[in-house]
């Protein structure tokens, strides 16, 4: 349970409020890379922590990131036209380069003899790609951290892949799921058994046959260890470990030898999230089979309404419930995917989730530990100053984990150099 204030504290992410600070802190995904697949191709509107901005690829290969109106009378930048290293306006041509400098007022009779033009700037932010990746840093320029060390983006194009998706409520609401182990038995039922990104693996036969599972959570650099315990064979326990590096990264614990899957839930704004989903596996090539599953929506992807963003299941169509399946036990709550099945039941909580009237329990344990950690950073850093865990990219270098142990070992230990990413070292899986 969470007093309205602190629900307040932990949802708001707009320029003037703790968490908007604390989000400002970080690189944080903006868009995917194919947004923008070549020099001067059309400019994507992008909504990122309730600012509206303009991301475009200019003539010379570099990305801006920069507010979506321009500084003469306010027309959106994306009717512009991209060309000759910038965005020019098309009212009356005011031209902006990738960082927000004005570089050209052409309409105006004295422009060159009151120099005019240098005086104007739109906020700009830095975009680079990483990975499938477009991430920006949307904070202070003099604090700038180094980028992103997370090993999705970091292994070679050919062992990663990455998808997003637009979801109709506040990013906590999403990050919760992916921190909140104990669904997977219920609402994931059918995927551990019939999805190709899943299906196969020892590992699944614990989650499905112990679905009271045992929460440990230790504290990491950059957020936390969530360890997930259920039976195994006697005298053993099966772990699942889920890093959770703050604000916004999640890696869900491996299955046999399938890509590892993950996310980073990105605040459009209040009522609305960026969720990037990535698979990487750390020592092979991702197979054309397993890519072809994951833009088919397999695994934790999904469809699109086509040429958007937007879920093809989706709320204003229930998420295509199938009360027959259901019903069959095809699907547990009878929606089809585990991205939809999540994103479904979290939407279904409204846009921002009354947390003063919950009945958390122990299997919320993470969640619990996430929120404190999260409300701490905040106001340390709206108090003090103090630099929030996460932002140093030696806190990036976590894995998720998923072993058999003995019962009389902790997961930290029993885990050991499997939490940590170890190039051309596989995943710990079962
Ligand atoms: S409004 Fe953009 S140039 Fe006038
Ligand atoms: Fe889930």
């Amino acid at each position: 349970m969470l007093k309205p204030e602190d629900n307040e504290l932990l949802t708001a992410t707009g320029p003037d409020t703790p968490m908007g600070a604390l989000f400002r802190q970080y690189w944080i995904p903006a868009l995917l890379a194919e947004e923008l697949p070549e020099d001067d191709c059309p400019p994507v509107r992008v909504k990122l922590l309730g600012e509206r901005l303009l991301a475009f690829r200019d003539s010379q290969g570099r990305y801006g990131l920069i507010d979506e109106f321009c500084a003469h009378r306010g027309v959106s930048l994306w009717f512009g036209r991209n060309e000759e290293s910038g965005i020019r306006c098309p009212y009356h041509g005011w031209k902006f380069d990738y960082t927000g400098q004005c570089v050209a007022i052409p309409s105006e009779p004295y422009e060159k003899e009151s120099n005019l033009c240098s005086k104007i700037k739109l906020t700009g932010y830095p975009l680079i790609k990483l990975g499938d990746v477009l991430w920006t840093y949307m904070g202070d320029p003099s604090s700038q951290p180094e980028l992103p060390e997370y090993e999705w983006v970091r292994v070679p194009p050919e062992q990663t892949f990455t998808s997003k998706r637009w979801q109709e409520s506040n990013w906590l609401q999403a990050l919760e799921g992916g921190i909140d182990s104990s669904h997977v038995s219920w609402l994931h039922s059918d995927g551990l058994k019939n999805d190709p990104l899943f299906k196969g693996a020892q590992g699944n036969k614990y989650n499905l046959a112990d679905r009271k599972p045992f929460f440990e959570v230790v504290e990491s650099d950059g957020g936390l260890f969530i360890g997930v315990r259920r039976n195994a064979e006697e005298g053993h326990y099966y772990w699942r470990i889920t890093p959770w590096v703050m604000p916004g990264f999640t890696q869900v614990p491996p299955r046999g030898d399938h890509p590892v899957h993950g996310h980073f839930w990105v605040p459009i704004d209040d009522e609305n999230c960026w969720v990037f989903t990535f698979d990487y596996h750390p020592v092979r090539p991702l197979s054309s089979d397993e890519v072809q599953a994951m833009k088919d929506g397999h695994g934790v992807h999904n469809e699109y309404v086509p040429g958007t963003y937007r879920p093809l299941q989706n709320k204003d169509n229930d998420y295509m419930m199938d009360r027959e399946a259901q019903q069959r036990g095809d699907t547990y709550s009878g929606v089809k995917g585990i991205a939809m099945q999540d994103a479904s039941l979290q939407e279904s909580m409204g846009p921002i989730v009354d947390r003063s009237k919950e009945k958390l329990v122990s299997t919320d344990t993470g969640i619990i530990m996430a929120r404190q950690k999260l409300k701490k950073a905040a106001l340390a850093l709206r108090d003090e100053g103090t630099t929030p865990p996460g932002v140093d990219p030696s806190h990036h270098k976590v894995r998720s984990a998923a072993v058999v142990l003995p019962t009389d070992q902790a997961f930290l230990e029993g885990a050991g150099e499997a939490l940590t990413v170890q190039p051309g070292v596989p995943q710990a899986s079962v």
